[in-house]
Parts: structure tokens; sequence; C-alpha cells
């Protein structure tokens, strides 16, 4: 196995889109940023270097960074921020992940404009359980605001109400040609007829789940999240913030400019519903069309065509990639997922019931604590966080009712882990509530993939929904979206050990508080047991 060594340099660089200029954070003044390019069990060292005006954080998002949760990223969660004008050498330990995740910014809204692409490749090269592509190609999904994000995530915090949301929604940092001032930098992917792709797709979009679609060609999937899948044939793809998916794209049509597009899956409220465009451009002699076809995307509000879409991945499994989803639970979990409101400590906010929004897992609305939970649990800090997550036991109410009562809207504060004894084979059934209002909510665990064994609409029936179980071919992943007012169970075994963070992946959800961590304690054997911290570790 090798090791890369990058350096991240963290900068503030003026960038053009929608007709007008800003400043933005990037690393090496790249948006959307540099791709990382290794091989699987490889090992990557980052050292990153803050020039910039504020605090930072850098996450591996998809990387299970074994018995390592030094370089993992989340601010406040394995590390205090990397202060302007000082550095952090991060180490990034790869295992069993196969091709594409992703890095970001976990810090604030950083991540709007930091964020790249981490593509994994099987240790014999194009040594692929799919037919050989010609090339590959990353696609970020983005975004855009024309104001500071900074500006953006201020104004949001003091309202108390829903963001302000973006100008423009990006395919490879562009908005294409149905935005203005757009048209000429517009992505353009160029094939050959005849030939496949493979089109490595990562969603660094904030706050909504996208649907994506190529005119007149279908597509076939290959795998997610870093894990392999079954070929799945579609015409469209709906991908959550924090997920990737690697699909194949034939170039067999009429030789010609196709356009691919992207658009938000929202269920109400306000959000820019423009279509977001890229080309898909043959190669050859032929009459270029005025305009390339559109494809037709889903309904903005299909909640069938996402949840779907995200329910039909099964893994790959054979000798080479088996399975091993946990049969034998040892730890069961159950944790609701709510949007709240409290009081506002202003005269008026824009949040539910004139208060502000918060949102919560089982009740309890997470707080940033002052120095990490990594720090503090490796050094015994007392005081930082509970360790009873949650605390009380859960309310029971009817989760999915048309009009959840008034009395459940209150969330508690806190700052709460749950310890996870080693090598416990865990299912977390995550049940989404109408309390509020209903919403999805794509769950990301750092430090692990798990298998998605279950998932459907209304209350879960632990009776009868286990009965119905995939626990031959579940698919692995790091983030799955919750359905709207609706379930999903997960496994995986805690042989991880270190302080791992969970939280859902919309970040006006994580700023609500949306978020809990998980303790894994060490095992009994040497190679179980957590690593000693760097030397430059971040101090608060
Ligand atoms: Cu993609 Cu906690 O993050
Ligand atoms: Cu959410």
């Amino acid at each position: 196995a090798m090791v890369h060594r990058h350096k991240f340099v963290l900068q503030d660089t003026p960038y053009t889109r929608l007709c007008s200029n800003k400043s933005i954070l990037t690393v090496n003044g790249q948006f959307p940023g540099p791709p990382l390019y290794v091989t699987e069990g490889d090992t990557l060292v980052v050292d990153v270097i803050n020039r910039a005006t504020e605090n930072v954080t850098l996450h591996w998002h998809g990387v299970k960074q074994p018995r390592y949760p030094w370089s993992d990223g989340p601010e406040y969660i394995t590390q205090c921020p990397i202060r302007p004008g000082t550095r952090f050498s991060q180490k990034i330990v790869l295992s069993d992940e196969i091709g594409t995740l992703w890095w970001h910014a976990h810090s604030d809204w950083s991540r709007a404009t930091v964020h790249g692409a981490l593509i994994v490749y099987p240790k014999k090269r194009n040594d692929y359980p799919f037919p050989k592509p010609h090339a590959e190609v990353p696609i970020i999904l983005g975004e855009w605001w024309r104001s500071d994000i900074q500006a953006v995530l201020t104004e949001f915090i003091r309202s108390g109400g829903d963001p302000n949301i973006s100008d423009a929604f990006l395919i490879n940092g562009q908005p294409g040609d149905l935005y203005p001032c757009s048209r000429s930098d517009t992505f353009k992917l160029r094939v050959d007829y005849g030939k496949r792709y493979l089109i490595r797709m990562i969603n660094a979009v904030m706050n909504n789940i996208m649907f994506f679609r190529i005119a007149n060609h279908n597509i076939t999937v290959v795998g997610t999240d870093g894990a392999y899948t079954k070929p799945l044939k579609s015409d469209y793809i709906a991908i959550s913030p924090g997920q990737t998916i690697d699909f194949l794209l034939e170039a067999n049509q009429q030789p010609s400019h196709y356009y691919m597009a992207s658009r938000v899956y929202v269920i109400a409220g306000n959000s820019d519903n423009t279509t977001t465009t890229a080309i898909v451009e043959y190669s050859g002699n032929y009459s270029i069309p005025s305009s390339p076809i559109l494809p037709n995307l889903p309904d903005f509000n299909d909640t069938l065509a996402s949840a779907n879409f995200t329910g039909r991945f099964r893994s790959l499994v054979n000798e080479d990639h088996p399975i091993a989803v946990p049969l034998h639970v040892t730890k069961k979990l159950f944790f609701t997922l709510s949007i709240n409101t409290n009081p506002c400590p202003l005269s008026v906010c824009n949040g539910p019931l004139g208060g502000r929004f918060r949102a919560s897992v089982n009740n309890i609305t997470f707080e940033l604590p002052r120095i990490d939970i990594l720090q503090a649990y490796y050094n015994r800090i007392r005081g930082i966080f509970g360790d009873d997550f949650p605390s009380k036991p859960p309310i029971r109410f009817n989760y999915t009712q048309d009009m959840v009562p008034q009395i459940y809207w209150t969330p508690d504060n806190g700052t709460e882990v749950r310890v996870l004894k080693y090598n416990s084979t865990v299912e977390l059934v995550f049940q989404g509530t109408n309390v509020v209002g209903g919403i999805d909510h794509p769950m990301h665990l750092h430090g692990y993939s798990f298998y998605v064994v279950g998932w459907g609409f209304g209350n879960f029936n632990r009776s009868r929904d286990p009965l119905n179980y995939n626990l031959v071919d579940p698919p692995l992943r790091n983030t799955i979206a919750v359905p709207i007012n609706g379930w999903t169970a997960i496994r995986f075994k805690a042989n991880n050990p270190g302080v791992w963070l969970m939280h859902c992946h919309f970040e006006r959800h994580i700023s609500w508080g949306m978020e809990m961590a998980f303790i894994v304690k060490n095992g009994k054997s040497s190679d179980a047991k957590m690593l000693p911290p760097p030397p430059d570790m971040p101090q608060c």
C-alpha cells in the first residue's frame, strides 16, 4: 500500500458565477476542490494549512479511519478547529473502501465551497466487477450563493427560520446553460459513440436531495458510498447530500448533444427548482441541434421517485465481495428524528410558532461542546459530554400522525453520546416524525459503513417490519435518506473504537442540532484499541 502526500492550502479565492464576483473559501484555489486518487488500502497524508480568515476542519467522508478518529475532522467532535495561520497534518487510512468517496469541510457551512472527490481504485487497476469503462468522470453536484456563505449562515442563525436558498445548483462547479452568464462554462462530457463511461457522482449540495437524468440515455448503477452494488438499471437518479453513486453510461444514442440535468427533490417550502444542466457531447460530424434535448426529471415533490430508487440498491455479493451483515443483534436502538421549535430570544423569529427551528435525535438537540469529545474522552476531561444518550426514555406517541400535538414540539438540549461495547452488533432504527413537519433525513455515520436492512413509510412496527428485512444482499452505505414520515433500519458491527459523529447531512438540520455521537470502546487485544493522537492536534 502506498502513502500519498498532499498539501491543502485553505485560502480565500475570487470566483465569478451568475454574472457576479465574490471571494470563496477554497483548497489550493480550486472550486470544486482538488480530487484525490488512491488505491484500496492506501494511506493519505494531507498537510492542511489554513491561510484563510476563519476556523476550518476537514472530513474524509466515508473513510472508516480504523482505530484512528484523530483525523476524522468534525469540529468539536474529534478535533478543535484549525485556526487561521495554523496547520494540521491529517493521516487518512483507507481499509476496505472502494469506489467513490469525497472530502469536505466540517465546520460551520464551509463545505459549500470546500469539497472534492476521493476516488479509490481497486488493487488491480481496472479490475472492476462490471464491464470495463473507456474513461472515468467525476460529477459533483453543488450549490452557489451570490452572497457570502458565512453571511448566509449568520442570517439563518439570527432569524431562527429557514436559510436563504441558494442562487443556483451546480454540475462540476457550473450552473449550466439555463442560468444567466453561465452558458460558455457549462460542463461538457465528451463521449465517443459506442464507448462506455464510468460516472462517479457526488452530492455535495447543502440542503437537498437531488434528481439527475441524462436525456435519451439509461444508466446502470454499479456502486455507492465506497462499495459495489449489483447492477441497477434506471433512467434517473436520486442522490442525498453525502451520498455517492457510481454508474455506467453507454454512449449508444444517435451522435448529438444531450442535456444531463439536475433539480431538487423537495417536499414543500421554498427552494430553487431551476434545472441545472450540463451537456453530453458526442464526437463526430453531425448537425448540432440549436438546443440539446432536456431530460424529463421526476416532479420536484415526487417522494416515491426518491424513496423507491434508493430502495432498489443491493450489495454485490460474491466470493471477492462477501457480505457481512450481522445476523445476530446484541444492541437494538431506536432513534426518532424530528424538526422542533424553541422560543425566540428576540422579539420575532421566523421559525414555527414565532420561535426558532430546532432539530433533534430522540428529542435531544445536540449542542457542540467547547472541547472536542474525542479529546475529552481520551484525556478523561470531565463535564464536556454526557454518556447516556438519550438520558430519558424516548417519549412514545404516534410519530407520523397528521398533526402532532404541540406538547411534543419542544426538544431537550444536551451534549450526549451513546457508548457501544467493542464488537457489539447494532441494529438502529431511524424513525422520521411529523413533529412540526415531516421531511426526509439523509443520515450519515462517521467511522463505519452500515447495511440498510429495511425501510418503509409510517411508524416502524417492531413485530412485523423485521420479518421483511433483507439480510441477504442489503446495500452497504454511509449515508441513507430516511423517507419522510417513515423509517429505515441499519445494522453494523461496532468494531472501530473511537468517537464517531452521526448526523443528518442536510446542513440546516445539523445547525438545528440533528446530530449525536457514538463512543465505541476499545476491545481487549492490542489491535482493538484506539491509536494515540498525533503531536499536532489543534487545541481549543
Ligand atoms: Cu459528509 Cu459528518 O459528513
Ligand atoms: Cu435532516
